[in-house]
């Protein structure tokens, strides 16, 4: 048992996923896995623990933002076994070439902030993927027919932003979405030698001010499980 997480390591598998949704987290495990037992229902971020093509899966919630996703990968890690970790979650392009549905594959994630800034003081860490995930995941969505773009995100710690003059700078730079976890996730794997990534879903466009339908969703994040689950038994 963890603060957060009431399971014991033999509950949590090596491999987790994690929607930042903790009811996408049901859904994924109720989809996808097999043998599924929920494992963690403290403060409703639920987590579930199965087999997908007999390999065993942990799907938990990360809860929106990265202070609440460092607290789930650190107990995971640290104190539960966990050894890859895969955010699988939404995210709004920033760049005219990407459009609603595509998949991104976070090389990268640019911030302001991490949760772990205190500890770099004067660094600028580069948080990065592992790259063998990477290169699985990229496969995998190449294999399905799905689009699927690989480079530099940027995590915010904003949903309700108020720098357009921020935004301009990372189109003009080629970062390809936003979202809110990915770079917390990846400073604290590295910080562990584990392995992660960040399988995205395009949701919305910040440039086209389009938005998926809710219909849309689900069925684009039943395509970014499979990839994640497929990348990560390669
Ligand atoms: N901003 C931040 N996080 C997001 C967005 C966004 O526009 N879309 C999906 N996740």
């Amino acid at each position: 048992m963890t603060i957060h997480i009431g399971a014991e390591p033999q509950d949590i598998a090596e491999t987790v996923l994690m929607p930042g949704d903790p009811y996408r987290a049901r859904w994924a495990a109720e989809t996808f896995l097999e043998d599924v037992k929920l494992v963690n229902e403290v403060r409703g971020m639920l987590g579930y623990t199965g087999t997908w093509k007999g390999n065993r899966v942990t799907i938990q919630g990360s809860g929106m933002g990265m202070p609440s996703l460092s607290i789930y990968a650190n107990e995971l890690i640290r104190d539960l076994g966990a050894k890859t970790l895969i955010r699988i979650g939404s995210c709004g392009a920033m760049q005219e070439a990407v459009q609603l549905r595509d998949v991104i594959l976070a090389m990268t994630a640019s911030t302001i902030s991490t949760p772990s800034k205190g500890f770099f003081k004067e660094l600028n860490f580069a948080p990065c993927a592992d790259y063998g995930l990477l290169q699985a995941a990229w496969a995998s969505a190449q294999a399905k027919g799905t689009r699927v773009h690989a480079g530099g995100i940027y995590s915010a710690d904003v949903f309700y932003d108020e720098r357009p003059d921020l935004n301009e700078q990372m189109t003009r730079h080629g970062i390809l979405a936003v979202e809110m976890e990915a770079a917390e996730l990846y400073t604290v794997a590295a910080r562990y030698g584990c392995r992660a990534l960040a399988v995205l879903t395009v949701s919305d466009h910040l440039l086209r001010h389009e938005a998926l339908p809710s219909a849309d969703r689900q069925s684009s994040f039943g395509e970014m499980v499979e990839i994640a689950l497929e990348a990560a038994f390669a």
